[in-house]
């Protein structure tokens, strides 16, 4: 029979295709008074890439406007109206992750909006009053369509940062491709219910490696993101007398600046879906910087920055961003919650009541954007991929301007970098003592760890997930409401 799951979330729209019906309280919102200051298109799409390397096959990926990776600035206060257009065979949505914004215009199919069909469009108001560096990707058929690639950086620049002598963007992602060039299955049951299936060919902007620019004595400002769908990585620089590097922002949001030669192992461990802002110090010497992954036994080299002239007037350093201004949680008052992020059990395509090799099945999984698998749960549910048939109540109901203090706790064996929607919360403390303080959007946390975060709750119904994107599409998603 039915879950009670399945009355609870759909209830009004058992039936199959009825459940597209926008009956979601996201979008019944009429959407915000807005005068854009910025407008511009974003057409997801189709285009080849040499990803294996010099005389080796092409592989077709999607992007944003045909060009990988496509960075986006806009200033500190714009008000932008982003249209995004679907040019891709399945359906898709725009989600602008780290951004703080009205929910409607969040991009979760299920949730806040219907999901983008080929051919169609979806007009996103997004007001970008933090400044940082965030980025945009789909939120449907995740380990598919980001995995092809399809995601793109905004950069939200403040005329208050200081000068750098050089600035460069660094997207990293690694590629599940097989020798003719096509792609290997984005998930597998093995990988999907442990660390992740991961990709083989490793890249940053699209190529194996980048030879950089700054002039010696200089500072570099690299803002470094973790675009890929799997992969867990440890950033770390080196480079000779002279040299320096420190952590300046996380997730777009400047922190006190620390060394990086201060953090645990000299390494920032940074999960899918993080970004960090580094200012390096060039030596002096016009000697070269390197920056890696640490984690692998095989070290992945991914950047060189070569001297490339030098600074009249060498500034010490490190050169530190604003203090970001977010809404700042009342401890004193602040509600506190905790969630543990689980193992879950195996369940089949069950509230449908087909089998999952039933071609309607098939069908309505592919036109609703839904999986069909669960591994993995958080506070005993489990929403794999946003399924509009078994949506899970929220996880919590949370007052608009309330203060709250969420501890994440994971009781696996596996790393996971938790997100959460429309909010930047405060990390103030993890069990491991490995974290400073900062603001995030996404915050990793360890087997048997638990982190505390802090945000001031915005109305919306918001998605709460591992950006382990195999992890959640099998089931470590789940939604706060806040009203
Ligand atoms: Cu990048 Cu639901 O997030
Ligand atoms: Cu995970």
């Amino acid at each position: 029979g039915l879950s009670r799951r399945a009355f609870l979330g759909a209830g009004a729209a058992i039936g199959g295709l009825a459940l597209l019906a926008p009956t979601r309280t996201g979008m019944a919102r009429a959407p915000a008074p807005f005068a854009p200051t910025h407008t511009l298109t974003l057409t997801a799409g189709e285009m080849e890439l040499k990803l294996l390397g010099p005389d080796r096959p092409l592989s077709r990926i999607y992007a944003y406007d045909g060009v990988p990776f496509q960075t986006l600035r806009l200033p500190r206060g714009a008000r932008l109206k982003a249209t995004f257009v679907n040019g891709i065979d399945e359906g898709s949505t725009l989600h602008c992750h780290g951004i703080r914004m009205p929910n409607e215009f969040d991009g979760v199919p299920t949730l806040t909006q219907p999901l983008v069909q080929p051919g169609g469009r979806f007009v996103h108001l997004l007001p970008l009053d933090d400044p940082g560096t965030f980025f945009f990707h789909p939120h449907c058929d995740e380990t598919g369509q980001t995995g092809r690639g399809l995601a793109g950086v905004l950069i939200v620049e403040d005329p208050r940062d200081p000068a750098f002598d050089a600035e460069h963007v660094l997207c990293l992602k690694d590629w599940r491709l097989a020798e003719d060039g096509s792609f290997l299955a984005f998930s597998e049951p093995g990988g999907a219910s442990k660390a992740g299936t991961f990709g083989a060919t490793r890249t940053v902007n699209g190529a194996p490696s980048l030879e950089l620019k700054a002039p010696a004595g200089g500072h570099a400002r690299l803002r470094i993101l973790n675009l890929d769908s799997t992969r867990i990585m440890d950033i770390g620089a080196e480079g000779g007398e002279g040299f320096d590097a420190w952590l300046i922002a996380v997730d777009g949001h400047a922190l006190e600046p620390v060394r990086l030669d201060d953090l645990p192992d000299g390494i920032w461990r940074m999960g899918p879906a993080q970004r960090i802002d580094v200012d390096i110090r060039m030596p002096a010497d016009g000697s070269p910087v390197t920056l890696g992954d640490y984690r692998a036994a095989d070290i992945y080299r991914f950047a060189t920055l070569t001297a490339e002239g030098r600074v009249a007037k060498p500034r010490k350093g490190p050169l530190a961003l604003p203090a970001p201004e977010l809404p700042k949680p009342d401890m004193k008052e602040a509600t506190r919650l905790s969630f543990t992020l689980q193992q879950a059990t195996n369940q089949a395509v069950k509230d449908l009541a087909l089998p999952a090799d039933d071609p309607l099945a098939k069908a309505l999984i592919d036109s609703l954007c839904v999986g069909s698998t669960t591994y993995w749960g958080i506070q005993s549910e489990s929403w794999p991929t946003g399924t509009r048939r078994n949506l899970p109540p929220p996880l919590a109901r949370m007052e608009t301007g309330a203060s709250y203090v969420v501890e994440i706790k994971n009781e696996t064996r596996y790393p996971h970098p938790v997100h959460l929607h429309g909010h930047a919360f405060e990390v103030l403390s993890s069990s491991l003592g490995r974290l400073p303080h900062h603001w995030a959007d996404t915050v990793l946390v360890q087997p048997g760890e638990a982190v505390e975060v802090a945000f001031v709750a915005a109305p919306g119904d918001w998605v709460f997930h591992c950006h382990i994107l195999e992890h959640m599409e099998t089931g470590m998603m789940g939604w706060f409401r806040i009203v």
